[in-house]
């Protein structure tokens, strides 16, 4: 692939969205609600928050439900088909609501979009879509609303750019927890994985402006940020200046906001300096989630992963020797093309030898355009299913025994909600990343509740409060 740099939208530039913002808010026929449905994984869901942030400086208000909004926009992901095929048939079972309320403006965006072909697809076989635009052009939803309101046919934009715009209005969805995505897209080309060409090169945002936004954060009292990329440790490739994600993260440890987590970490690239960092600062959590997908290197090697089993094992070692107790967790695929029972073993071992907290698990889904996706010996689905419902059973079994660590152990949890079990308990999570459930009340959401974890109940660590 050829060299591309990234593009930076230039205040200028936002100043015209601007511009088409208030254009909208002068439109007597403009949408008064909206209500955005995402997929996929908290990349989208943060550009969902962004979304929702220009929607509201359009003066519209988040409707109660899908069915009573003026305004869908459905911010999609196609990482495997099945969530592809989710997206779709939501979409398409709107076109009954728009009978209800002829109004109804439906605008479909993300991922699934940014695939080759599919604008052309949303104009000949989607036809009651009215506005669709991609991942990096996302930044530009007023200026194509405007255009759609103005003008009584579909508005599809899709642009192959590696965009960076800065300073978008974001409605957040926690006011303790917020997302700060630090860099875009991937550069790894996985050999089944899709994102590579969806989300376009890699890039890393100004470290300056990660940390502003950081402090902003802090003032307004949120307790924990979670740093986006789908491969943070390569933070600061292509960046002025020796710019590391353990420089970023030792920056954002001294700040003193409460709790810093982050994802994803690729492991060919997880460095020592930055476990030396985690292992000495006050405020990055003692968790890590370090997707492995196999255990067998011919398999890690045909996905292009470009590291062993035992250089992963390696860096595991590590990690639990700088974070003693760290609470690790991981993504697994099963039915990789050609895979053989025996190499399926050797995932099952590695789950074993490992010991996660819990674990993402995946069949193998062939996506158009990937390396994987050509290749010979695909896997039956019945194999694939079987594979995957053994490694679940295995999972959970490791689980259990991991999660005994934390027996009688002091903690910290953010609380998140009431617990769904009990009216006078909370839940949320400890400093490892895992759920604990404690006595509460509402008053205690969005607070850090120290604890002593006493038992594991129906899988759940329930603790008291010190
Ligand atoms: N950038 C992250 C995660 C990206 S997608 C990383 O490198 O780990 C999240 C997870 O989806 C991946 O870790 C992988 O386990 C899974 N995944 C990606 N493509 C897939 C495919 N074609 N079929 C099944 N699972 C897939
Ligand atoms: Fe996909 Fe691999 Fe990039 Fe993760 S690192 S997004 S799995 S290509
Ligand atoms: Fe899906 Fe796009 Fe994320 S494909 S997993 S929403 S980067």
């Amino acid at each position: 692939m050829a060299e591309r740099k990234p593009v930076i939208i230039t205040p200028q530039q936002l100043e015209e969205q601007r511009a088409y913002m208030n254009e909208i808010l002068n439109l007597p026929q403009r949408p008064r609600s909206y209500y955005v449905v995402t997929y996929g994984c908290q990349m989208n869901a943060h550009d969902s928050e962004i979304l929702a942030g220009m929607l509201r400086d359009m003066g519209m208000d988040e409707a109660p439900d899908r069915e009573n909004a003026d305004f869908v926009i459905f911010n999609t992901c196609c990482v495997r088909d099945n969530a592809e095929r989710r997206a779709l048939g939501n979409v398409t079972w709107l076109k009954e609501v728009r009978k209800r309320n002829p109004n109804l403006i439906i605008a479909v965006c993300g991922c699934m979009i940014q695939q080759p072909g599919m604008a052309e697809k949303i104009l000949k076989q989607y036809k009651f879509i009215d506005l669709a635009f991609g991942t990096t052009n996302l930044y530009k939803l007023p200026e194509l609303l405007c255009r759609r309101l103005n003008a009584d046919r579909a508005v599809v934009e899709v642009e192959d750019v590696d965009t960076i715009a800065e300073d978008l209005p974001v409605k957040r969805l926690r006011r303790d927890a917020a997302y700060i995505t630090i860099m875009y897209g991937c550069d790894n080309f996985c050999s089944y994985c899709i994102v590579p060409y969806v989300r376009g090169r890699e890039r890393s945002r100004e470290m300056e402006a990660i940390l502003a936004e950081a402090q902003q954060l802090k003032d307004s009292g949120v307790k924990e940020i979670m740093l986006l990329g789908q491969n943070v440790n390569s933070y600061g490739k292509g960046l002025e200046g020796n710019v590391t994600f353990a420089e970023l993260l030792r920056r954002l440890d001294a700040m003193g906001i409460p709790r810093i987590r982050f994802m994803t970490s690729h492991p060919k690239d997880l460095s020592d300096e930055l476990i030396r960092v985690m292992g000495e600062s006050k405020h990055i959590l003692p968790q890590f989630h370090l997707p492995v997908q196999a255990g067998n290197d011919e398999i890690l090697h045909q996905m292009n992963r470009r590291y062993t089993r035992e250089q992963y094992l390696n860096r595991v070692r590590a990690l639990r020797e700088a974070v003693p107790g760290i609470g690790l967790t991981t993504d697994i695929i099963v039915g990789f093309p050609g895979e053989t029972e025996e190499q399926f073993q050797d995932t099952m071992s590695l789950v074993k030898e490992v010991g996660y907290d819990s674990a993402f698990t995946f069949i193998y889904s062939p996506r158009t355009g990937t390396k994987a996706a050509a290749m010979e010996n695909q896997i039956p689905e019945d194999v694939a299913t079987d594979r995957i419902q053994r490694l679940i059973a295995l999972q959970d079994e490791c689980q259990k025994k991991a999660m005994a660590r934390f027996v009688g152990m002091e903690d910290e949890v953010l609380v998140e909600g009431l617990s769904r079990r009990s009216k006078t308990a909370v839940s949320g999570k400890g400093r490892h990343g895992v759920s604990i459930t404690l006595p509460g009340s509402e008053a205690d959401i969005g607070e850090i509740v120290r604890v002593r974890v006493t038992e594991i109940k129906n899988n759940t660590l329930m603790a008291e409060r010190t």
